[in-house]
């Protein structure tokens, strides 16, 4: 697996707390904080090399040429597991703007099915970051790319939790200009498209389901 814009953000707080959220024993409350912490962690690597512009200001001292984002940032989280990720992100970033993309997965053909797509008037100019906390297949993530581009996105990154090597081989044939940041990237997936050892079900161990 090579992907020319992988970032596997390997740091020593997100993995532990990565661990916790991983272990079948977690209780459902302790999973949607820990997804907030990680959230707010991974947003940190995400716009690491985000474009800024200087913004002069004056400080009680003097005046001094600080910056500000040179794009808005629109977060796209792909529902529903992209919500739990969503809500850590908002607080670093509170005037975000934030589009939808519905995707479910077929059980049987384990194909994306696209539902539902609402996206900001702003996303043409914004730093679109999409959600997807389990690339899997990759398919879903591919395709809400697609959907993304079809409206007119052109800084686009995607934001994971966790990934299989399928999934960053699927986005790297779909869209190999796309940035991937990633906490993990497991071992592959079983026979139901599930990563291994990954967390399994991130929507329903976030919601309770
Ligand atoms: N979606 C999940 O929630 N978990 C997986 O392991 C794969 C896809």
């Amino acid at each position: 697996m090579t992907h020319p814009h992988l970032h596997v953000v390997d740091h020593p707080l997100i993995q532990a707390k990565l661990t916790t959220l991983r272990s079948e024993d977690t209780p459902v409350e302790d999973f949607r904080r820990l997804l907030r912490e990680i959230a707010a962690l991974l947003a940190f690597a995400v716009t690491q090399d985000m474009a800024t512009v200087p913004r002069e200001i004056r400080t009680p001292l003097a005046p001094m040429t600080g910056c500000k984002m040179a794009r808005p940032i629109v977060l796209v989280p792909i529902l529903r597991a992209g919500l739990g990720l969503l809500e850590g992100m908002l607080h670093l970033f509170p005037r975000a703007t934030v589009g939808h993309i519905g995707m479910y997965r077929d059980e049987t053909t384990l194909l994306p099915q696209h539902y539902y797509a609402k996206t900001p008037p702003n996303l043409a100019e914004g730093e679109v970051v999409l959600i997807d906390p389990m690339l899997a297949t990759g398919q879903s993530a591919a395709a809400a790319v697609s959907e993304l581009k079809n409206r007119g996105a052109s800084h686009i990154r995607l934001l994971c939790l966790v990934a299989a090597p399928e999934g960053v081989e699927a986005m790297r044939t779909a869209h190999p200009e796309v940035p991937i940041y990633v906490a993990a990237v497991d071992a592959g997936l079983n026979e139901r498209g599930y990563i291994v050892p990954g967390l399994g079900d991130a929507g329903d161990r976030f919601f309770g389901t």
